[in-house]
């Protein structure tokens, strides 16, 4: 048959044809990313030098006009080249990100990933395994399962088959327990009701719309944590009898950091039939450290829970889990495509993977996971955890000590709610935006029924009684203009 008519292209092996862009696995990958490496940790450092601080001045236009500068054209013709492209791009977005590896640096759950981790996740980018079918992942699976079993023990270390999913984050977490929920309570004629506090995540909300259910019954929480007796009532209301409901209690609250009364509000969801997810995207950690493990009495009784290892885990993003008591629990996720889990595959003993995840495509995460548990121990990330309690303490003696501050209340977990004294709702937020003006420090915000407050969210286990004076003194000097 005569060759098709068509464009001419190059045979791969034309002498004239350059060579294409090397690639990262292989024998021959750490080769090629060696030299590579040294010039984006150059830029890396270079960037962090240029910025000044733990956050770039200048505001939104300023940013983005520094990054206009380096960054285009986007799609040049001709390329500069991988040293180039990487010193520059790099550079650029280290000179204009939110450190928080700066002790400054303290306004969301947005931590300051431990540099073994970043390596580690270096080595999940070159190899690339793809944890939707085993045959693109066959090492990265037997990792995955290992450690998130060994992971899930520690929230449920009283089953015997506990299990978690790697998540991309506490928000992929409470969907898939909301998911679970709805899918445990088909047989139901009425649809699955949400009950959960003020405090809960808006993730929660967002979660119930996307998966059709109707909007969760939102009880007021103005002491910040989900009243035991606002449950009871929700739980026993006559016009809700018999139907399937979701009780969703928190552990670590984005706002305040409190943990909702867990031991109570699992005897109610017990006594009235009532499903529990805790979200412990932000509090699960605790139970790496002897001390504070305590604070989390009664997790094991939910039917899921959420916990992420980039918020008191110091794992670069994304590193989430959802852990529930059994594996069994999540068989309501299994799914089929047969060129990924060919029934016959399975049956001949090829793990199945699609029924783990609502993705497909899904990088390892576990491994950075992995590597870090092995490399610190449990008391090694009980030691982390404990040092960014302390230092919130610390900040809220310094706080309480201070004629010029009010302090929210004193920290559950390594959050400080403060404020200068005398002020109001306006100055506080000027306040705020300011100091992220100046690139002098990054604080969060938060309401309360008391008003606004200046948030303080501590995730770094480096900072030192020095760094955390230098952050008052610098809201002090903006309070003093
Ligand atoms: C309590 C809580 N749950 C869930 C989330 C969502 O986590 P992610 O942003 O990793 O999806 C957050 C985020 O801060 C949180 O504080």
């Amino acid at each position: 048959m005569p060759a098709p008519a068509g464009p001419t292209v190059a045979s791969p092996h034309d002498a004239a044809d350059p060579a294409p862009a090397p690639l990262a696995g292989g024998t021959r990958g750490p080769h090629a990313l060696h030299p590579l490496l040294g010039t984006v940790l150059d830029a890396l450092a270079e960037g962090a030098a240029d910025r000044h601080g733990p956050f770039p001045a200048g505001g939104p236009e300023a940013v983005t006009a520094r990054m206009r500068a380096r960054a285009l054209p986007v799609l040049p013709e001709t390329g500069t080249g991988a040293h180039e492209a990487l010193h520059t791009l790099v550079g650029a977005l280290a000179e204009g990100s939110a450190d928080p590896a700066d002790p400054r640096c303290a306004a969301h759950l947005h931590c300051p990933p431990l540099a073994l981790a970043a390596a580690a996740d270096l080595a999940a980018a070159a190899l690339n395994p793809s944890l939707d079918s085993w045959d693109q992942a066959p090492a990265a699976t037997a990792l995955e399962a290992l450690t998130t079993r060994a992971l899930a023990a520690l929230a449920y270390p009283r089953h015997p088959a506990p299990d978690a999913l790697v998540t991309t984050g506490g928000t992929e977490s409470n969907q898939l327990a909301l998911l679970l929920a709805r899918e445990a309570a088909k047989e139901t004629a009425t649809p699955l009701r949400i009950v959960c506090g003020a405090n809960a995540h808006h993730s929660i909300h967002r979660a119930a719309w996307l998966l059709g259910l109707p909007a969760p019954l939102t009880l007021p929480t103005p002491a910040g944590t989900l009243d035991p007796t606002r449950l009871h009532d929700a739980l026993t209301d006559p016009a809700t009898t018999g139907t399937p409901t979701l009780v969703i209690a928190t552990a670590g609250t984005t706002d305040t950091g409190r943990i909702d009364p867990l031991p109570a509000l699992a005897d109610l969801c017990h006594t009235h039939g009532a499903r529990l997810h805790i979200d412990a995207s932000y509090g699960g950690p605790l139970l790496f450290s002897d001390t504070l493990r305590p604070a989390l009495d009664g997790l094991d009784r939910a039917h899921t829970i959420a916990v992420d290892l980039h918020k008191l885990g110091w794992q670069p993003v994304a590193a989430g889990l959802l852990a529930v008591p059994d594996t069994t629990a999540l068989h309501p996720l299994a799914h089929h495509a047969d060129y990924l889990n060919a029934p016959d595959d399975t049956r001949a003993g090829l793990p199945d993977l699609l029924g783990r995840s609502l993705r497909t495509t899904r990088r390892p995460d576990i491994l950075k996971i992995a590597v870090t548990l092995r490399a610190l121990g449990r008391r090694g990330l009980g030691d982390l955890v404990e040092r960014v309690c302390a230092a919130a303490a610390h900040l809220a003696d310094l706080i309480d000590a201070h004629p010029g501050f009010d302090l929210y209340a004193r920290p559950t977990l390594s959050t400080v709610l403060f404020r200068p004294t005398p002020t109001d709702d306006r100055t506080t937020a000027g306040l705020r935006r300011t100091l992220l003006h100046h690139g002098h420090a990054v604080l969060g915000r938060t309401t309360t029924p008391e008003g606004l407050w200046l948030k303080a969210t501590l995730l770094n286990p480096h900072t030192t009684p020095d760094d955390l004076r230098t952050l008052l003194t610098l809201v002090e000097g903006q309070v003093r203009r």
